[in-house]
């Protein structure tokens, strides 16, 4: 038993190096992913912990959402309050995963992705900054964000 957990713990890190791309090229449609990352939906409060908190995404160093209780936000990166109705859930899912196949060069980090085909080499190239989880929960609490709600 224990035998069999330690060689499950092996393989574990041993993928760790070489995965799979995170997002495969297929996944991609014009400047959108449509299809979540996960089989379990996006969660609003959640996507809101991920987008204030220092230790999670920290959207709120570069954007602004006006009404959101963060201690501080920046204005580096195009003001989100509204973003919903600019874009739709898959653009804004490519825009969080990688926003350099957007427009190369963007000062917005790409928050899921373990490949580097501008910078190679880069010191995090195999560990996203973001779990699909919480990609998703972002996803979720931003598509929200529209000046008049659906219903
Ligand atoms: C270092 C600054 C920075 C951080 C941190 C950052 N962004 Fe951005 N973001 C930008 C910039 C700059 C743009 C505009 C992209 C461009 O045109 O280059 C942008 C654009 C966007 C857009 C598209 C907005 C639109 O109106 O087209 C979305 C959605 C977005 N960011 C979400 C996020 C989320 C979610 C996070 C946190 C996980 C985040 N950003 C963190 C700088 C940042």
């Amino acid at each position: 038993m224990i035998r069999r957990i330690l060689i499950a713990g092996l393989l574990v890190s041993a993928c760790g190096g070489n995965d799979p791309r995170l997002v495969e090229p297929s996944q991609i449609a014009g400047d959108a992913i449509p299809q979540p990352l996960t089989e379990a939906p996006g969660d609003t409060h959640r996507g809101k912990i991920v987008f204030s908190e220092r230790n999670q995404g920290h959207c709120v160093l570069c954007h602004v959402v006006q009404g959101l209780d963060a201690e501080f936000q920046g204005n580096v990166g195009p003001d989100l309050t509204y973003v919903a109705d600019r874009l739709n859930a898959g653009q804004i899912r490519l825009r969080i995963v990688d926003y350099q196949l957007v427009r190369p060069g963007t000062l917005m980090p790409s928050y899921y992705r373990n490949h580097d085909l501008y910078q190679v080499g880069e010191a995090f190239a195999d560990a996203p900054i973001l779990t699909a989880e919480q990609i998703e929960d972002l996803v979720t609490y931003l598509s929200e964000m529209k000046a008049h709600q659906d219903e």
